[in-house]
């Protein structure tokens, strides 16, 4: 006998939670959002690695020719992510290793030359900027609204980042915005894809093509997304992945440097993987002068983060295309009550993905307060906020001057004479607080999304009767 699945109780009452009426929301979410979802493969995977004992990058044992090298885990991890970005068809090649180094040829070692691992996404970045030949006194356009690595790492190659305004649609940089924020001393845009909404490539692209100014995406929040058909992070000119544990492709602690041209990747490696340089020597490749030393920090991936990210990437199409479907089916029903959700048109070769789902609010528009809407949603038991993305432009970090010392500028007559104004980008700062956040539902079942717009429902339809708080 088969039994019929429970359904959650709906109620008739449709008294907002906040003004005694009961709640929409009853449905237990921890399962629902638990993030990252650790499973047996997860385990053996880094259970493999441990009981190998080789927890560190080094050298191929002496038999295979005792060259310092990356771990076999690292160097395994990078094919992947290239086969699964798409591969040679998308400037990500996948080789032997002896087809670059003869001298290894026959190893049975692969490597993706344009794809370098790091400890983590913030190294990436740094690595990034020196592939890119940042040097003391230039100019990097950045966004206000991302995450400090994006621009903090700026600093420390010496770089001045300046701060454009972001495009109301895409949550990143705006394309007009930066073309007027260019001057004879910008060398590079950094443009992330906030949330996992591709930014308007097309157009950062023309004005920086034309210019010779070098574009970095942060991918850090959009793995699997796509532009007008082509994968996040092959478009600009370099581009970083996080793999922090709440990313879509989670480890413990990790990111990735990738590029179309190998000789950048190389170059961004020399900064903190010097043994990447040592087999170069088979090769006379100048950079393997540097062999010895590399630049000065040490990036490289642990092998164990490295068994983690392997495992889960080959869970990672689906996960995503899990949390899609969630948010589209919630996203769908919030666009009706007049809510912005930055849903990807449906078919489209520019496809968001949900590292973070978050929706705008208009309180013009509503006339109730957007805190009035958190509240009352969390009364009906939403995991809702209206957070105030900590603007980087308004940071002390830069407001107080400390950016100053962390570049080393105070030589240079025009980055000491920069001010960063907390009033700068108006329209920035009005968007900042428009936006709230929910869940991004990796494994919500349709009962509990539909508890979630129907709490949306009832507050929306009761707007003026909450407090307005
Ligand atoms: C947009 C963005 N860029 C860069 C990073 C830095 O990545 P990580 O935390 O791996 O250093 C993060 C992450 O946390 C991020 O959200």
């Amino acid at each position: 006998m088969t039994t019929a699945p429970v359904r959650p109780a709906v109620s008739l009452d449709l008294t907002p939670a906040i003004l005694g009426g009961p709640k929409a929301v009853t449905l237990d979410q921890a399962e629902a959002n638990r993030w990252p979802i650790i499973d047996a493969d997860d385990e053996a995977s880094v259970m493999r690695v441990l009981r190998s004992g080789e927890l560190s990058s080094g050298h191929l044992p002496k038999a295979m020719g005792g060259y310092p090298c990356p771990h076999p885990e690292i160097l395994a991890l990078e094919c992947e992510f290239a086969e699964w970005m798409g591969g040679a068809k998308v400037g990500l090649p996948v080789m032997d290793v002896g087809d670059l180094v003869p001298q290894l040829a026959g190893k049975g070692f692969k490597l993706a030359p344009n794809v370098l691992a790091c400890n983590n996404g913030t190294a990436a970045i740094l690595c990034g900027l020196f592939a890119l030949g940042i040097k003391p006194g230039d100019e990097v356009i950045v966004p206000s609204t991302t995450w400090w690595s994006s621009v903090l790492t700026v600093l420390h190659v010496g770089g001045v980042p300046v701060f454009a305004e972001t495009d109301t649609k895409t949550l990143a940089l705006d394309a007009a915005d930066v073309a007027r924020k260019i001057t004879g001393k910008t060398k590079a845009v950094i443009v992330t894809h906030l949330f996992g909404v591709p930014a308007d490539m097309d157009a950062l692209m023309d004005i920086c093509t034309a210019r010779g100014i070098k574009v970095m995406e942060d991918a850090s929040h959009a793995h699997g997304a796509t532009y007008n058909g082509k994968p996040i992070g092959l478009i600009g000119d370099i581009a970083v992945f996080s793999l922090q544990a709440n990313k879509l492709l989670p480890s413990a602690e990790g990111g990735f440097l990738v590029g179309k041209d190998p000789e950048m990747i190389l170059q961004g490696a020399a900064l903190g993987q010097y043994e990447r340089l040592v087999p170069l020597k088979a090769i006379d490749h100048p950079m393997a002068r540097f062999a010895a030393t590399g630049f000065g920090y040490k990036f490289r991936m642990s092998p164990l983060s490295a068994a983690v990210a392997r495992s889960q990437m080959k869970k990672t199409a689906a996960r995503t295309a899990q949390r899609t479907a969630n948010c589209r089916r919630l996203s769908a029903r919030l666009e009706k009550l007049g809510f912005d959700t930055f849903m990807s048109e449906s078919g489209s070769g520019t496809q968001r993905v949900y590292f973070e789902f978050l929706v705008r609010y208009d309180a013009a528009k509503f006339k109730t307060p957007i805190k009035a809407v958190a509240k009352a949603l969390q009364a009906e038991g939403c995991d809702v906020t209206a957070p105030r993305y900590p603007l980087l432009h308004q940071q002390p970090v830069f407001t107080e001057g400390a950016w100053l010392d962390l570049a080393r500028l105070h030589h240079d007559p025009m980055a000491s004479a920069r001010v960063y104004d907390p009033a700068d980008l108006p329209k920035t700062t009005a968007g900042n607080g428009t936006l709230l956040k929910l869940p991004s539902f990796p494994s919500a079942s349709d009962e509990l999304l539909d508890q979630y717009a129907a709490a949306f429902e009832k507050v929306m339809g009761n707007l003026e009767r909450l407090p307005q708080a």
